[in-house]
């Protein structure tokens, strides 16, 4: 694997706590309910209790991961997941025309990998957010009818998360597999 100074071991390691507990967080609402209606099967509110705590954790790790990429100036973190400036963005443009050529871009920092990792970012905090509101917040402050709205867009927000993991998972397999292949060709 390529080397790389941004991502560091403890960013090794709040990424790797954050994604074991969203896929936990995907799977449990799968199951979860967090009213008891009738058939409702007592187990599953356990499980809503789970995705509580997991869920709130969770956003406090993106926050610390969040506040620790601001600090690391000197690493140009943001710089790598959100590169919206000239500099940054001609550095995906060029991933974008390696792509077209059948080539994988291979960089340590930024381009169209840092891009989409730092939407994916952007996305999962967001989920994690208005989960956190709608448990917290209480009902009768800001009417039922819009903390129902926040529980939704959370339902929304939390489906377009597949999507992310899938493209990200089988971004880094395709990785994997290319770096075999160009080691056994060496
Ligand atoms: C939904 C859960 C996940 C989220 C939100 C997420 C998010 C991120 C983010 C933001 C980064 C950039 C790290 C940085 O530069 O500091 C990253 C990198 C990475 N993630 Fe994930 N990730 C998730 C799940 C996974 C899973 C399940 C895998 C395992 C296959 C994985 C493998 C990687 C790898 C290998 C990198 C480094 C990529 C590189 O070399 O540029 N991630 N992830
Ligand atoms: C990153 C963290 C989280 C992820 C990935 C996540 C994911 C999900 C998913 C996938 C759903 C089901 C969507 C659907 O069926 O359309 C859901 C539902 C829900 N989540 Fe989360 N969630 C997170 C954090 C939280 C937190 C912190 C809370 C706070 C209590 C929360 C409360 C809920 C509620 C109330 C529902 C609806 C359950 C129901 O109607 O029975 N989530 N979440």
């Amino acid at each position: 694997m390529k080397k790389q100074t941004h991502y560091d071991v403890l960013a090794h390691v709040i990424h790797w706590l954050f994604a074991l507990m969203i896929i936990f967080q995907l799977l449990s609402a799968q199951w979860m309910h967090h009213k008891i209606k009738p058939g409702v099967e007592p187990w599953t509110l356990k499980l809503f209790l789970f995705h509580e705590i997991f869920g709130v954790t969770v956003f406090f790790l993106l926050l610390a991961y969040l506040l620790r990429a601001a600090s690391l100036v000197e690493k140009d973190k943001f710089g790598h997941l959100f590169p919206y400036n000239k500099k940054g963005l001609s550095l995906v443009i060029a991933d974008i025309k390696t792509l077209c050529r059948c080539r994988l871009p291979d960089r340590d920092f930024g381009g169209l990998a840092g891009l989409i990792q730092g939407l994916g970012f952007l996305l999962l905090f967001l989920v994690a957010l208005l989960g956190t509101l709608w448990l917290v917040i209480p009902a009768n402050y800001i009417g039922a009818s819009l903390l129902h709205d926040i529980k939704e867009l959370h339902e929304f927000f939390a489906q377009i998360v597949w999507y992310y993991l899938a493209g990200h998972v089988g971004m880094f397999l395709i990785h994997v597999i290319v770096d075999k292949i160009s080691k056994n060709k060496k």
